[in-house]
């Protein structure tokens, strides 16, 4: 089983759709450990209700490489081959990516290089994307390295917009068809070793 860890700053509905792939053992893949950088983070009651170990590590009052450097102790603890970002919204700097280089992969909701980089996460993805008045969009998997949303793709799938969609309906609509579909697709592929993880691209 690949041992993954999970990162995460919000609500985990990513999260959960691992953990339900985990529940119905259909990922090939274990989910060691889930870290967030905030104490409030309601994915981390969905880690403990899974009994999956919870931690967080918070950026606050730390340098970058101080918490970096927490953050890839936790991993290593639970020996993670394969580190998921599911709505985790901290930059990773070169300490942590060089440690987890082609071992560590994030979920974006567009179609990348669409509505990405500095300042689009969350529903401000959606919003850009209703006010650029695109007729589709989606979600993206790709390998996290030192930019924001640079690394290269995995997987990508298209979602329509709708007539009338507000950032809310649009942002519940990339994940129901995509994003919940599309990571645990990706960390199936990685367990099973159709996605080359580790190494050289
Ligand atoms: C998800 O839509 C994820 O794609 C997005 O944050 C949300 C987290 O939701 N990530 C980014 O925007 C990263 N740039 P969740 O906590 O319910 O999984």
């Amino acid at each position: 089983m690949l041992r993954t860890g999970v990162l995460v700053s919000g609500g985990g509905t990513n999260l959960q759709a691992l953990l339900d792939a985990t529940g119905r053992g259909d990922l090939g893949a274990e989910i060691a450990v889930v870290v967030s950088d905030k104490p409030e983070a309601f994915a981390l009651e969905r880690a403990r209700a899974a009994l999956v170990k919870a931690v967080c590590v918070e950026r606050k009052g730390k340098s970058p490489e101080e918490f970096e450097r927490l953050l890839v102790q936790e991993l290593e603890e639970e020996r993670v081959e394969l580190v998921v970002l599911a709505g985790f919204l901290p930059m990773l700097g070169k300490g942590f990516i060089s440690h987890f280089r082609n071992r560590a992969i994030n979920i974006h909701p567009s179609l990348i290089p669409s509505f990405c980089g500095k300042g689009h996460y969350g529903l401000k993805v959606h919003e850009a994307a209703l006010a650029r008045g695109v007729k589709i969009t989606g979600a993206t998997v790709h390998f996290v390295d030192e930019g924001a949303d640079t690394g290269p793709i995995l997987l990508q799938k298209a979602v329509d917009v709708k007539e009338g969609d507000t950032p809310e309906t649009l942002q519940r609509r990339v994940m129901e068809e995509a994003e919940w579909i599309l990571l645990p697709e990706a960390v199936r592929l990685a367990a099973s070793g159709r996605i080359k993880i580790g190494g050289d691209l």
